[in-house]
Parts: C-alpha cells; sequence; structure tokens
C-alpha cells in the first residue's frame, strides 16, 4: 500500500492524522503491530487475549479494559490518575517495567508485558495506527476482510492438513524467512536471554514437524497462537527454521 514514505505522510496529512512535530504514520504502524498481534487485539470486536484489548487506549485510564486481569502496578498507576495520551504510550512501549517503576517512584513495580520495542520511529507508528483502528470508521469489518481469503477450515482441520517434505525442510528459503519470524516474535518469550520462567528451553530435536506447527498455528495455554499474525506457510517457515540443525534460539 503506501509504502513509500512521502507519500504515505502525504496521505496522512490528507486525513488530518499527522500530529505536529513528530510524524506518525499509521500504515506503517500496522506491520508493527504484527509484534503485538499474539497478545493484543484492535478494531471493532477485538477481545482480550494475554494482553487486554488496545481498541480506544488513547484517552483510557491505565489498567482498567473491562475483565482484563492486569497486574498490581500498571492497577496501581491507573489509579493514582495515569491516563494514556499518544507520548505516554510512546513511553511505555520502550520498556513497561522502567516506566511504571518511574512512575510509581517504585524500584520493585513490575509490567506484567514483558515485551519491550526499541525503536521509537516503530512505537510512534505503531500508537498511530492503534489510534486509527480506534475510530469508527475505519474499525468496521476489517477481520472479516482479512480472513475471507482463507479457507473455511477449522483449526484442526488446517493442522491436520500439513506434511513436512525433507524437501521443505531442508529450503534455506524457508530457513531464513522462518529465522526472520523467529527472531522477531519468539525469542522474548524462547531465547536464551529471556528470563527463565517466560517459557520452557525449545527441544526441537524431540519435535516433529506437525507438532510444531500445531503449536505455534494453534497456541498452547501460555503460548500465543500465532494463526492470526501469519499466513500457514509462514508459520510452516518458522517449523523449518526451529528444525533445521542450524536452530539458535
Ligand atoms: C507477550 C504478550 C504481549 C506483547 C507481545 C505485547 N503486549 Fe502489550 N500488554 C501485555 C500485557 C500482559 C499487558 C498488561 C500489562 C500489565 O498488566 O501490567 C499489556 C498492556 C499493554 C498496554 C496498556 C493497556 C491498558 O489497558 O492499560 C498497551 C498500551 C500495550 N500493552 C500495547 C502493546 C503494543 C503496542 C504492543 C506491540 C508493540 C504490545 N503491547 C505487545 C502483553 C503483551
Ligand atoms: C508470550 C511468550 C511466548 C512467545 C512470544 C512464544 N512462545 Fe512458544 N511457548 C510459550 C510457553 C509458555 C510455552 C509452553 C506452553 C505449555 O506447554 O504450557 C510455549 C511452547 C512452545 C512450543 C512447545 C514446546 C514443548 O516442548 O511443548 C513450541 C514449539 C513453541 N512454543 C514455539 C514458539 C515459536 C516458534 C514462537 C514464535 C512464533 C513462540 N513459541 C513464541 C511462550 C511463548
Amino acid at each position: 500500500m503506501f509504502k513509500s514514505a512521502p507519500l504515505a505522510a502525504a496521505v496522512l496529512i490528507a486525513l488530518g492524522w499527522s500530529t505536529p512535530g513528530h510524524s506518525q504514520d499509521a500504515e506503517a504502524g500496522e506491520t508493527v503491530f504484527k509484534k503485538c498481534k499474539s497478545c493484543h487485539q484492535v478494531g471493532a470486536g477485538a477481545e482480550n487475549r494475554a494482553g487486554p484489548v488496545l481498541t480506544g487506549v488513547v484517552g483510557r485510564s491505565a489498567g482498567t479494559y473491562d475483565a482484563f486481569k492486569y497486574s498490581p502496578s500498571l492497577s496501581a498507576a491507573g489509579e493514582q490518575g495515569l491516563v494514556w495520551t499518544e507520548p505516554l504510550l510512546v513511553e511505555y512501549l520502550e520498556d513497561p517495567t522502567a516506566f511504571l517503576r518511574t512512575r510509581l517512584e517504585d524500584g520493585k513495580a513490575r509490567s506484567g508485558m514483558s515485551f519491550k520495542l526499541k525503536d521509537e520511529q516503530d512505537r510512534k507508528d505503531v500508537v498511530a495506527y492503534i489510534l486509527a483502528e480506534s475510530s469508527t470508521d475505519t474499525a468496521e469489518a476489517e477481520p472479516d476482510a482479512e480472513k475471507s481469503d482463507e479457507p473455511a477450515m477449522s483449526d484442526d482441520e488446517v493442522i491436520a492438513a500439513q506434511t513436512f517434505e525433507e524437501a521443505f525442510l531442508t529450503d534455506p528459503s524457508n530457513f531464513e524467512a522462518g529465522k526472520e519470524i523467529w527472531f522477531e516474535q519468539c525469542t522474548h518469550c524462547h531465547g536464551y536471554k529471556a528470563y527463565p520462567g517466560k517459557a520452557p528451553k525449545l527441544k526441537p530435536a524431540k519435535y516433529k514437524p506437525e507438532f510444531v506447527f500445531k503449536r505455534v498455528y494453534k497456541g498452547f495455554k501460555k503460548m500465543p497462537a500465532w494463526k492470526d499474525t501469519y499466513t500457514v506457510d509462514e508459520i510452516r517457515q518458522v517449523v523449518a527454521y526451529v528444525k533445521d540443525p542450524g536452530f539458535s534460539p
């Protein structure tokens, strides 16, 4: 779509979305939001997942979305009057725990969100995207439009349909594509630097590729499902990466 920056900026200005002083790009933010999708939904009909619904989060008291069980620290910040604004969200996303520690003046405060988004432009863009998705006219029916080109199969049917040939698993282009997804999405729970307790250390030699596909596609307990974030082909590529002897967490 609006991949070129000047064009995107022009479109955003035309729509009145740009904020003077810092440029934000909701289109670019849609791509960044892939990193959030395993835990958050946004737009009409969004539901709580591992993280709370983000529709309308700008202007909302922190830690107050219905029926979501927030950490004591984020709830406390909300009770003390923290209301999310765009600049505060941009700050929060860089390091949620550090943000809460400063805010609450409590060195032991802890965020329930372990994810950090380092790049400042990415943070601005993703907040612009969340804002755009929160307005009623853009939020309509989009999830359905996305899903309509997928075959009407149940999760279990999709999983049962997967077979992994040696040729697929050893194809270097699958390895590379899967590796990229791994480092973007999986290392903050499964990487060697993830603090203990986030997720088990993977033992790829013990898994059948079909098992890895099933876990990644559908999730399991605290392991998020990725079927709404990635296509079946992309998930197959992650499987190829995890099953490769060159896999390194
Ligand atoms: C691994 C799961 C996970 C990922 C990935 C994740 N979050 Fe979160 N997020 C959470 C959880 C859990 C909370 C609740 C934090 C708490 O209770 O302290 C949260 C809270 C938030 C809040 C505060 C919401 C409120 O109602 O006060 C915002 C805003 C947010 N996340 C945005 C994002 C964005 C944007 C991304 C992607 C760049 C992202 N999150 C990625 C799990 C995640
Ligand atoms: C929010 C943290 C989190 C993220 C991000 C995450 N996982 Fe997991 N994963 C888990 C947890 C927790 C489990 C254990 C679930 C259980 O069995 O209770 C798990 C289990 C798994 C398993 C099964 C392991 C076993 O021995 O049973 C596989 C395979 C896996 N994850 C792959 C991935 C891949 C590939 C990605 C990236 C696309 C990913 N995970 C991202 C938390 C995460």
